[in-house]
This record gives C-alpha cells, sequence and structure tokens, in this order.
C-alpha cells in the first residue's frame, strides 16, 4: 500500500485539519510523530525507497534503534497540509546504534524538534506509555506560562481546577520545561525527562507537547489541556472575585470515580 493510503496517514491529516480549526499551527508551527507498529510498517514497505544517506543525531536515541518513525517535514504548513501531502511528511528510518536516521519516504527533511520526539517515543516506549506526539502552538496554554509559577504541580493544580475533566483525562498532571530555544538538544532532553512522569509537556511560552496511544488520542490530550488553560485564563482575566472552584477533594473524586489517582508530586 502507498503511505497516502495508510490509515495513520489519513488520521495525521484529519487531526492537523482540526488543529488548523483550532488556530494551533500558524505558519509552520507544530509538528507530530508516530513510532510505527509492525503491521503499519509492513503494509507500507513497499513503498520506500532506501539510500545510504544516513543523518547523524546530535546524540543517539538508543531506544528507538531500528525503530521507523512517521513525521512532519520541517518548515511545512500545517494549513497546507492538503497539498502536496507526501513532500510535507516523511518516515525516518532509525539506525541499527540509535545514532543516525534515514528518511525512507517523503519529504527532505524531517522536524528540528526530531530529536525531542526520538527522546520522548523512547521513554514512552519504555514505560509502554503510547507511540504518538501531537505538538501545537495553542494560544491559552501559552499565555499561562506567563502567569502561573513554571512548575508542574502549579501548572497541573491551575488545570485541574479549571475544568472537571482534567482530573481524569490527565491525573498524572502536566510538566513544564521553562524556557528553551526552539529545536535545541536542551529542549529536547527536557522534554523527554518530562514526559518520563507526564503525558504532556508545555513548552513554557511556546507550545504543547501531547503523547498518547495514536495521533487522536495525543490530539485530544493537547485539546483538553488547551480548554482548560482557556477557562483559567478567562476566569482570571475577568477580574471579578473567585468565590467557587473545583476544589482538591473533587478533584481526587473525580479521578478515583474514574480509576486514576492525581499525581501528589
Ligand atoms: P518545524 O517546522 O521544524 O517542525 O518547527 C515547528 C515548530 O513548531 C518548532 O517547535
Ligand atoms: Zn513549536
Amino acid at each position: 500500500m502507498k503511505v497516502i493510503e495508510s490509515e495513520f496517514f489519513k488520521e495525521a491529516l484529519r487531526f492537523i485539519g482540526y488543529g488548523c480549526q483550532m488556530g494551533w499551527h500558524e505558519r509552520n508551527a507544530g509538528n507530530i510523530s508516530l513510532r510505527l507498529n509492525k503491521e503499519e510498517l509492513e503494509s507500507v514497505r513497499d513503498d520506500f525507497v532506501l539510500t545510504d544517506n544516513w543523518v547523524s543525531l546530535p546524540e543517539a536515541v538508543v531506544g528507538m534503534a531500528n525503530e521507523f518513525v512517521f513525521t512532519t517535514v520541517s518548515g511545512s504548513y500545517f494549513i497546507d497540509m492538503q497539498y502536496n501531502s507526501s513532500e510535507k511528511f516523511c518516515i525516518c528510518e532509525i539506525s541499527n546504534q540509535g545514532s543516525a536516521y534515514r528518511i525512507v519516504w517523503g519529504g527532505k527533511r524531517p522536524t528540528s524538534e526530531l530529536c525531542g520526539h526520538l527522546m520522548s517515543l523512547s521513554a514512552m516506549k519504555q514505560k509502554n506509555a503510547g507511540r504518538a506526539v501531537y505538538h501545537c502552538h495553542p494560544a491559552n496554554i501559552v499565555a499561562l506560562s506567563y502567569i502561573i509559577p513554571q512548575n508542574d504541580k502549579e501548572i497541573s493544580s491551575a488545570l485541574w481546577e479549571s475544568e472537571t475533566e482534567g482530573a481524569f483525562v490527565f491525573p498524572q498532571g502536566v510538566g513544564v520545561t521553562g524556557f528553551h530555544v526552539p529545536g535545541t538538544l536542551e529542549l529536547a532532553k527536557a522534554t523527554a525527562e518530562k514526559i518520563k512522569y507526564y503525558p504532556a509537556v508545555l513548552w513554557s511560552f511556546h507550545g504543547i507537547f501531547a503523547s498518547g496511544d495514536s495521533i487522536a488520542s495525543a490530539f485530544g490530550l493537547a485539546h483538553a489541556i488547551e480548554k482548560a488553560a482557556e477557562i483559567k485564563l478567562k476566569v482570571l482575566s475577568s477580574g471579578l472575585p473567585i468565590v467557587n472552584t473545583i476544589t482538591k477533594e473533587q478533584q481526587e473524586i473525580t479521578a478515583k470515580t474514574y480509576g486514576f489517582k492525581l499525581n501528589e508530586f
């Protein structure tokens, strides 16, 4: 089968379209990745072109050795992904040492955040916590970077108390990296460290990096976080006194009702 006929490709295109409708993808903002499973890989292998053009990674990601990762091409405008799609996505094969990649299908250069995706996909693989990542630039969660202290507990609590779903959609909370220059190894390492403990990471002043079992579930997590952030921001910017909230006890009961436990930090 051709990659563009595969379900994972169609799902990526669909959810990127939804992300654009949300206003999360100005210019080339955002990138996604999916570690292909055996069935997906075998179904599209015939469409690959193998070359010897291995590109070294700035740091080996041993846990991703021999994996194939479907991702977006750096600089692609998400609002225009439907057009010439096969140049805006690519599949990277990771070398048997995890120290290099080569493109086996699609556009020329993977996202500038490739290291962050690979290191995070590796951490997720280790704890059996999904194989997809959705990164986007939603305005409300980014705005919260400016007014909520930059630590995991403060950000998570602010989101849990803003919408009832928070306590069972992301009971582990959301990690936060602080400022890092986009596309750097420093950001990649900070993200992978946080993704060991949290399903999503706030890149301060930049965006959200959400993980999941599929592109759809990673997108859904980003959506839930952004909605809670929007409510928080609306409440704070109303200027009115806050006379009610979802108490810690109510958050804990909500999580427990759905079989989860709120992270205690
Ligand atoms: P890329 O176009 O290289 O994926 O960069 C977009 C982005 O959002 C960087 O964080
Ligand atoms: Zn970004």
